[in-house]
């Protein structure tokens, strides 16, 4: 059975005190373990500013901490910027990697996200890589193409056992933020095409082992339909993960 994840990207949102009590929210809402020993799995993605405080008031076996990028760098003269091991070490268990605003705001491309899956893999930690199209390479007929180069150039390039040891999020840039999801239908198309190029890539067993979320303007009440696809493994969550009832409607979801 595949792991079920949901996961919130709170991106640049709350102060550290409202960061606080939504974390604190989320995680008395929370009555099972979730984080890595059940088979669902539940992820909140504060700003960096905040996952040491948030980190001590959740249980780390309920939620899993995760950051919103890191850097592409082991360490040394960066200036602004924060390692994968800085995270390692404040509790950080996995790093969202090529999200589309990175990929879009901050010019983020297929050899930067390669190194940062990898520095993040070597500290332990797990790499949740976002792919997608923007809605013009939808409506040119390329959504598929894109979304299969996007995973080709970084996840591919790793080992069989590396590449088990990630969760691949697809997100289409048309619908994040915008209120417009993704239909089950569209959604499931292309969560049933990755799941085939990872079998022809490294075989049938691991692909149908493999976590694939889907993320854009997924809400509770959309969120039931998309998750009883089946190829769609959860969601990676933005706007709707900061409320905690909305978070925690999602999760019943699943
Ligand atoms: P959204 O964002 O749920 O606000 O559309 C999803 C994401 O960007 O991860």
């Amino acid at each position: 059975m595949r792991k079920k994840i949901v996961a919130g990207n709170w991106k640049m949102n709350t102060n550290l005190q409202e960061g606080i009590k939504l974390a604190k929210a989320i995680n008395e809402k929370l009555t099972t373990k979730n984080c890595d020993c059940g088979t669902t799995g539940v992820v909140i993605a504060p700003p960096f500013s905040h996952l040491y405080a948030i980190n001590e008031v959740i249980d780390s076996d309920k939620i899993c901490l995760t950051a919103q990028n890191c850097a592409a760098e082991e360490k040394g003269a960066y200036t602004g910027e924060i390692s994968a091991e800085m995270l390692k070490s404040i509790g950080v268990k996995a790093v969202i990697l090529g999200h589309s605003e990175r990929r879009a705001y901050y010019g983020e491309i297929s050899e930067t996200l390669l190194k940062k899956v990898k520095l993040v893999q070597k500290n332990g930690m797990k790499p949740i890589f976002c792919c997608g199209e923007k809605l013009e390479e939808r409506e040119a007929g390329n959504h598929f193409k894109i979304v299969e180069n996007q995973i080709k150039e970084v996840l591919f390039e790793l080992s069989a056992k590396d590449f088990e040891n990630s969760i691949i999020a697809y997100e289409p840039v048309w619908a994040i933020g915008t209120g417009v999801t993704a239909s089950a239908e569209q959604a499931q198309e292309i969560h049933a095409f990755i799941r085939k190029i990872v079998a022809d890539k490294f075989g049938q067993e691991l692909a149908e082992k493999k976590t694939i979320l889907y993320g854009g303007s997924c809400k509770p009440s959309n969120a039931k339909e998309l998750f009883a696809q089946k190829d769609i493994d959860g969601g990676l969550i933005g706007g709707a993960s900061l409320k905690a009832d909305d978070f925690f409607g999602i999760i019943e979801a699943i």
